[in-house]
């Protein structure tokens, strides 16, 4: 019997309606859209502007997208996974409501959170639980409402996020494609430096953290970007190494939106043209633990059965990592 590989057969996606644009950020904050374009390559971001609604209302968005366009039974999936850094609540599993409200009635469901990595992360967890043939049909959906967290007085941090979700469905395969190969990292002494204080139990709510602005994300951009820079190229590289792959054998590099500067750097490192690389950042911005997926929506009637992809992902923690993937169908 052929082993069992796990492969994505189907994406889905949801963006808010609500375009805030580098123009409008002008008229709040001290910048401008030459520097916003030139050092981040992003002209714009969807923001999630209803009252509440939060992280869930999207991926519930992006599942019944998906749902829609295949006519999968909800019932049929075994296991709902949300990737996110920005759960609905504390405590309570957001992918416990998304699981209820798609009418998955039949799945388990938890939440991956590992901040920019979590739906990279999610891939090699939903991989895994397909591999072992425990389970047949796995939701992965990647939403972050960063809107929730950002300080819009605060210009380098309002200028670079934005709220989406995007959803995969796992499924096995009999052929080798979907996931090859992957080498995630993890570097804890990182987390200074890309954070929120206050609202997790080292501290909690307080009229003080609220007055510190401490329930804000918090970056050392420069020191992220650095760090980003090489590991993200680092575990591309050596993904292809020991999988013996030369840039003619990749088809497709879908790396974390972050900054378009982190982008271009890794496909150097990787000898990689730019026509290769997915590029959504100048319409989302940074959506967190949605870059990839909205990457797959985006991207999907260019993608052949068979074509080579290496995902690639950096954010705080510090988390990264990549993985070597085979797309496993053609959508037109
Ligand atoms: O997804 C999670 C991982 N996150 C990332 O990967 C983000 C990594 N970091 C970055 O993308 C970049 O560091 C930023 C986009 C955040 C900042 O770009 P930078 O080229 O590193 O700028 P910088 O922080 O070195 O700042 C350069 C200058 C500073 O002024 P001075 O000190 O040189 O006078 C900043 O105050 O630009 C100023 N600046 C701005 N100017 C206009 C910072 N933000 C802005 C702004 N508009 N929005």
């Amino acid at each position: 019997m052929s082993k069992i590989t796990a492969a994505i057969t189907a994406v889905g996606k949801y963006v808010p309606e609500y375009v805030l644009t580098n123009k409008m950020l002008e008229t709040m904050v001290d910048t401008n859209d030459e520097w916003i374009t030139t050092r981040t390559g992003i002209k714009e971001r969807r923001i999630l502007k209803e009252k509440g609604k939060g992280t869930s209302f999207m991926a519930i968005k992006a599942a019944e997208d998906l749902i829609s366009k295949t006519n999968l039974n909800s019932k049929e999936i075994d296991l709902v996974i949300v990737a996110t850094a920005t759960p609905d609540m504390q405590a309570a599993s957001t992918s416990a409501f998304v699981a209820s409200e798609i009418g998955a009635t039949e799945a388990f469901s938890f939440d991956q959170i590992s901040a920019c990595s979590s739906f990279l992360y999610g891939m090699s967890t939903a991989a895994s639980y397909i591999e072992s043939g425990r389970y047949k049909k796995i939701l992965l959906i990647g939403a972050d409402m960063n809107s929730s967290m950002i300080d819009y007085t605060d210009r380098t941090t309002c200028i670079i996020f934005g709220d989406g979700a995007g959803a995969v469905l796992f499924e096995p395969n009999r052929e080798g494609l979907g996931l090859q190969d992957e080498y995630l990292r993890t570097d804890g002494n990182g987390r200074e430096f890309l954070k929120v204080d206050a609202g997790g139990s080292i501290l909690p709510a307080s009229e003080e953290t609220i007055k510190n602005k401490q329930h804000f994300v918090h970056q050392d951009g420069r020191t992220v970007f650095k760090f980003a820079v090489s590991n993200m190229a680092g575990v591309s590289e050596k993904v292809l190494e020991r999988n013996k792959l030369s840039k003619e054998d990749i088809t497709w590099l879908a790396p974390h939106q972050a900054n378009k500067r982190i982008i271009e750097a890794t496909a150097r490192r990787m000898n990689l043209d730019m026509d290769k690389v997915m590029i959504n950042i100048h319409k989302y911005g940074n959506t967190t633990s949605a870059t990839l997926p909205l990457l797959l929506n985006d991207y999907e009637t260019q993608l052949r059965k068979g074509d080579t992809i290496i995902f690639a992902a950096f954010g705080g923690g510090f988390s990264w990592g990549a993985i070597y993937f085979k797309w496993a169908y053609n959508s037109n």
